[in-house]
């Protein structure tokens, strides 16, 4: 459990010689002109993970609905008197109301509010008040607009490019190998988290791709996880996809437990055990990595499903503005035996909410600096090489090259 993490992991740039080792411009992550470009060739064309499950909508009439503002879009799901999922513009057909507020809940179709029209959970429009005073109107062609819904492994995604580029299955890519047997079905929510940041949506996902920060920015939290022998945590597996798609292996070497963590390590997994974890989980690089923690697995461009022996959660970093992020976690546990069990379960949520707090507390002051103009690049290690893979891989989306 405690056995010192390689030293020496081997540099990761010479993989991916595309991405150059040159310093990265921090133009991209400031200038609002380029968050329009980033709305226009990639978030409009995405597949957005929801966050959110298919079992979070179990019966016919579950419905949800999300803003996104990236994609300036008001976003429907519902579950189909026929148990079909769709998802569909919140969008009446009529003046352009809207027929649900944000939130999730059940229903047995939609009103709208403005003038009374009423769509059914397949989105067909179902009735239209004072009918006879419209003149030719083809109700069956005025359903809600329809929007792109897909699932992966239970996680939701929608798309609203009228004919989505690719498929959902082929934007996980590799994930589909790598990530696709972890036992997902077998986990409940725990909790969710939302945090508002007044920082680029890159700037916020940057201080959660390395774990080169760990010592400093989480060394009150998990600071008796990081072993002497490697106190930079330097990452063992990075794995870079060409779609931008990323995989990031980090390792924990629990030692000198306080009371309340030998605790909760006795009794059930917990977010920190670290190699510690008592059984081999499909889906995860367990096998790759001394001291394992857990995988950071990044869906293009900035959503996550992060995957530990016994926990995963899923998180987006979503884009509001070139300065205003979004971001979301939530996070599942199989479903306690025990309460020694729940224990365990209470202690890791404390810990995530506390890390992402901690990750979260650079972002503003980064932004500010960033924006200020003193310094024009970033300087990364081999070790943020996931940081450069990003800026590389959203600028050659909008059209751009960086120097390598
Ligand atoms: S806008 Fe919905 S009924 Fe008029
Ligand atoms: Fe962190």
């Amino acid at each position: 459990m405690n056995s010192p993490a390689n030293l020496n992991p081997r540099p990761f740039a010479p993989r991916y010689p595309q991405l150059g080792t040159g310093p990265v411009p921090v133009s991209t992550a400031v200038d609002p002109a380029f968050f329009e470009l980033e709305r226009e060739r990639i978030f409009r064309g995405m597949w957005v993970n929801l966050i959110l499950r298919e079992e979070d909508l179990p019966k016919p009439g579950d419905y949800f609905v999300r803003y996104l503002e990236a994609q300036g879009a008001s976003i429907l799901v519902v579950r189909g008197d026929d148990g079909k999922l769709r998802a569909f513009h919140n969008v009446c057909t009529h003046r352009g109301n809207q027929v649900a507020e944000e939130g999730a809940g059940h229903c047995k179709g939609f009103q709208c509010n403005f003038h009374g029209w009423t769509f059914d959970t397949r989105g067909r429009l179902a009735f239209v008040t004072d009918e006879q005073r419209f003149h030719n109107l083809d109700k069956s062609a005025l359903g809600l607009p329809a929007v792109h819904l897909d699932t992966w492994r239970g996680f939701i995604f929608v798309n609203l490019a009228k004919r989505p580029a690719q498929t959902l299955e082929l934007a996980m890519a590799e994930f589909n190998q790598d990530l696709k047997p972890f036992p997902f079905e077998q986990m409940v929510l725990a909790g969710r988290y939302r945090y508002a940041v007044n920082a680029n949506w890159k700037v916020t996902m940057n201080a959660f791709q390395e774990s080169y920060h760990g010592a400093f920015v989480h060394k009150l939290s998990v600071g008796q996880c990081i072993s002497p022998e490697d106190p930079y945590l330097a990452v063992q597996r990075i794995k870079l996809q060409e779609n931008g798609n990323q995989s990031v292996s980090v390792h924990l070497a629990p030692h000198e437990l306080s009371p309340a963590e030998k605790l909760a390590f006795g009794f059930g997994a917990t977010f920190t055990q670290g190699g510690g974890a008592a059984q081999a989980f499909p889906g995860t690089a367990q096998a790759q990595v001394r001291d394992w923690g857990f995988d950071l697995n990044i869906i293009f461009p900035y959503s996550r499903i992060n995957v530990g022996a016994g926990w995963y959660y899923v998180d987006a970093f979503w884009p509001v503005a070139h300065d205003k992020t979004v971001y979301e976690l939530a996070y599942y546990f199989p479903m306690p035996q025990r309460a020694s069990e729940m224990i365990s379960q209470e202690y890791s949520k404390i810990v995530l909410r506390d890390l992402s707090r901690e990750d979260l507390a650079t972002n503003e002051a980064t932004h500010r600096s960033l924006r200020s103009g003193a310094i024009r690049q970033m300087n990364l290690s081999d070790q943020e090489i996931a940081v450069r893979h990003l800026y590389h891989t959203v600028a050659a989306r909008c059209g751009k090259e960086l120097a390598k």
